[in-house]
């Protein structure tokens, strides 16, 4: 795949006055962020102030929800994504998504793996193999599943399978992650195991990862943004966000006052 062109050589997708509505509901209002290369940032505020909303039009996946309007740009490879013209396939391909509820496909492992590959045309053997192999150990999962790639995904515990789902984003090598509460069904063990994870992949990625859990967020985070009901309150480093906010509402969430 070409090397990335990105906005400027620290951030990968520049966000600028994003309006977004659900028939006439407005979700989003006027967001203006940036999201850094290589890093992780961390979308935190209270249930329905538009997080995944924000998330959903970083790979235009509201498209898929009828009667939706974006708009404002959002910039990707010089690109504004929003634009009608936009390739969405290929824009999926190199900012790929991980849900809060794994959704493994009942097929076997192996097929989940290289699930996008076949879908962008490949089908050789070699290449498949080799991308199942390196997916699977970049999430630490290949020792694990390595003697049953051939049976269901569907048969792997709820950590294993969003460790899949993670192989399943990376194995088309994508630039940018977005993860939608990756660890909010997961036991303190396959958190640990998927935090670790993330950490490992932002040296080839750049992560987005929505979280209710602030722990989570100050552990593996470099910049966090608190959203507020529909608006980008605050932006920053995680330590600043978490020690020091500039903002009222940011030191109130993260206190636990709210949300
Ligand atoms: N498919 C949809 N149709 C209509 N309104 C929607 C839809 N999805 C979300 N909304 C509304 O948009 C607003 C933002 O929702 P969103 O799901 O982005 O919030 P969130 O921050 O991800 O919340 P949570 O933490 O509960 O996941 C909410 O008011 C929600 O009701
Ligand atoms: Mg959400």
């Amino acid at each position: 795949m070409a090397p990335v062109q990105t906005t400027n050589k620290t951030s990968i997708i520049k966000i600028t006055d994003l309006d977004f509505f659900y028939g006439d509901t407005q979700a989003l209002f006027k967001i203006n962020l940036t999201i850094a290369k290589n890093r992780i940032t961390s979308f935190i505020g209270p249930s329905g102030c538009g997080k995944s909303t924000l998330l959903r039009c970083m790979n235009r996946m509201y498209d898929v929800i009828r009667n939706t309007k974006a708009s404002g740009s959002i910039l990707f490879d010089n690109n504004n994504i929003l634009q009608t013209s936009t390739d969405v396939t290929g824009l999926r391909r190199r900012i790929g998504m991980v849900f809060q509820k794994s959704n493994p496909f009942a097929k076997t492992i192996y097929e989940n793996v290289v699930y996008g590959l076949r879908i962008a045309g490949e089908n050789k053997k070699s290449v498949l193999d080799q991308a199942v192999e390196e997916s699977l150990k970049g999430t630490s999962l290949f020792d694990e599943v390595k003697d049953r790639l051939n049976e269901s995904a569907l048969g792997l515990s709820g950590g294993q399978m969003q460790r899949l789902c993670i192989a399943r984003a990376i194995a088309i090598k994508p630039d940018v992650i977005l993860m939608d509460e990756p660890c909010s069904a997961l036991d303190p063990k396959s958190t640990a195991k998927v935090e670790e994870l993330m950490l490992n992949l932002k040296k080839d990625y750049s992560i987005v990862i929505v979280t209710h859990n602030m722990q989570q967020s100050s552990r593996i985070s470099e910049y966090t943004a608190f959203f507020l009901e529909g608006r980008l309150m605050e932006k920053d480093t995680t330590q600043k966000i978490f020690t020091n906010p500039s903002k009222k509402e940011t030191e109130d969430y993260i206190t636990g006052k709210f949300g």
